[in-house]
């Protein structure tokens, strides 16, 4: 299964390149094992038949010198043959007792071996000694039938120097004499192997075409894939001007061209979203700002007209008091009431926006805010503010943001934490400003509150008011290990743009 995994995971060249080698290999291979055999078989199937007729022709001639005893004109007849036929090896004429009455040239290096092993002596008259009549070479049969020549007249064996294909036949029938005729193979050899090898040349031309052309065809494949490729990885990477070159009109340049139509849908949509994106934040921007001043002009209203007014009745009054001292008890408890009116009135001038923060800055703010709200808590928050000495202020937007995002931290540390300690760090470097606000209560579960059906809308406006002036802002927290907030504002576009 992991084989076939990994032999489809192989890149598309070599497996085009890899099917059109075997497929070339093989059909050549095959071709030129088919026509090389059928060559050789019908090569052999014409020379034995030409050894037959030969010594067919031959015995016909030899017969009446034969019946003559005529043995000179034989060996003529004999000698005539082999200088006619320069692929016949030896010619043996031989008696029925198997005595040798003539023979060919070549006699007795080229005769066949049992008539030299088994019979030693039977050509005395030529030759003196009867030992150079061993023939040393290894005689193999080979069968006929893969030949495919008929058995009986004709047999084939294999010696050192080649095929040999012998040929009987009757000179005449009332003496029973009969020829065996050799034909060796070294002409028809030669032809066969020349043949053979330029049928060889011819495949492998044809090989090397056809690996070229799949080559080219694989280059064709491949290379419209590949650009399509590094076009998706460009697109993966933001670059959403990318699009894949068509090379063709087929299966190929259909999906370039459907790609591309794809990346300019795409493109189009991230503009619109985009586009939607630059107005909702413009709308949140102008939501803030209008909520912020609705909230400064709310404090100062209460501040300076309610809290003024109070304090004027409360003059009254006391004035009417000193006036009327049988009153005074009643009086009293009016006083009271109006003080603490002018309190209240004070505490909610200063939640909804603390003058501190505009005269004075977001160091001052947290400061006194701290102090305030560690008044609803058993314990009291930590403030520290870290920054070099000359570090001026931040800009307007900054320290609001940062106000409000440390009132809604105090109040959920208030409200949900139960928390033993929490601690409000501000800390200021030249090119960024971090605002960390930590409690060791009992936490929550982050992802689980993002999924789940009712919005975390304090988190939610933190994330906002911090993506409205480019920052950055995390959550830390996990049941049982309390939770941090941390803050993060680069202050280098505030210094580029003012
Ligand atoms: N400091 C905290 N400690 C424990 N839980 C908190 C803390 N801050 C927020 N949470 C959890 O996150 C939820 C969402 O908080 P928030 O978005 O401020 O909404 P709200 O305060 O209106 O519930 C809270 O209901 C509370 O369960
Ligand atoms: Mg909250």
């Amino acid at each position: 299964m992991r084989l076939v995994w990994l032999a489809l995971s192989v890149p598309i060249f070599l497996k085009v390149m890899g099917i059109g080698f075997l497929v070339t290999v093989l059909f050549g291979g095959v071709a030129f094992h088919q026509i090389s055999v059928g060559m050789f078989h019908t090569h052999y199937q014409v020379h034995g038949e030409t050894a037959l007729s030969i010594a067919s022709a031959l015995a016909e001639r030899i017969a009446p010198l034969l019946s003559q005893q005529q043995i000179a004109e034989v060996d003529r007849e004999l000698t005539n043959t082999m200088n006619a036929f320069p692929d016949v090896r030896y010619i043996i004429v031989q008696a029925p007792d198997r005595q040798i009455i003539s023979h060919g040239f070549a006699f007795p290096q080229e005769a066949p071996a049992d008539l030299l092993i088994n019979n030693k002596n039977l050509c005395m008259g030529c030759h003196a000694d009867p030992k150079s009549f061993e023939v040393t070479t290894g005689l193999m049969d080979v069968p006929a039938s893969k030949l495919k020549l008929g058995t009986g007249r004709i047999r084939a064996y294999q010696r050192r120097e080649g095929l040999i294909l012998e040929a009987w036949a009757s000179v005449n029938d009332e003496r029973q004499d009969i020829i065996r005729l050799g034909v060796g193979d070294r002409i028809i050899a030669k032809e066969i192997t020349s043949i053979s090898r330029s049928l060889f040349w011819s495949l492998a031309l044809c090989v090397a075409v056809g690996l070229s052309l799949a080559l080219i065809l694989t280059y064709a494949i491949v290379r419209p894939v590949h650009n399509l490729l590094q076009t998706t990885n460009q697109i993966r990477d933001g670059n959403f001007q990318a699009r894949a070159d068509v090379f063709s009109q087929d299966e190929i340049g259909q999906l370039s061209l459907a790609f591309n139509q794809m990346a300019e849908g795409l493109e189009s949509y991230r503009e619109k979203v985009r586009e939607k994106e630059a107005i909702r934040q413009s709308l949140l921007a102008r939501i803030v700002e209008i909520q912020e001043e609705e909230r400064k002009s709310i404090a100062r209203e209460l501040h300076d007209q309610l809290g003024q007014s109070l304090s004027t009745t409360l003059l009254s009054i006391e004035a009417a008091c000193k006036e009327l001292p049988s009153h005074a008890d009643r009086f009293n408890d009016v006083k009271n009431g109006i003080r603490d009116m002018i309190d209240e009135v004070r505490r909610i001038a200063w939640h909804a926006r603390p003058s501190i923060l505009d005269d004075y800055g977001l160091d001052r703010a947290l400061e006194r805010y701290t102090q305030e709200i560690s008044k609803l808590l058993p314990f009291k928050i930590d403030y520290q503010y870290v920054a070099r000495d000359e570090a001026g202020r931040l800009p307007n937007p900054i320290e609001v943001t940062l106000y409000r995002i440390a009132q809604e931290g105090c109040t959920n540390i208030i409200r949900h934490a139960r928390a033993t300690q929490a601690s409000l760090i501000l800390l200021r470097h030249d090119h960024e400003v971090h605002l960390v606000i930590e409690d060791d209560g009992c936490g929550f579960d982050v992802p689980a509150l993002e999924k789940g059906s009712r919005p975390p809308l304090g988190l939610l406006g933190i994330r906002e008011r911090v993506a409205l002036i480019g920052g950055e802002f995390t959550v830390d927290s996990s049941p049982g290990k309390g939770t941090t907030l941390r803050v993060r504002i680069s202050l280098e576009n505030e210094r580029e743009g003012g």
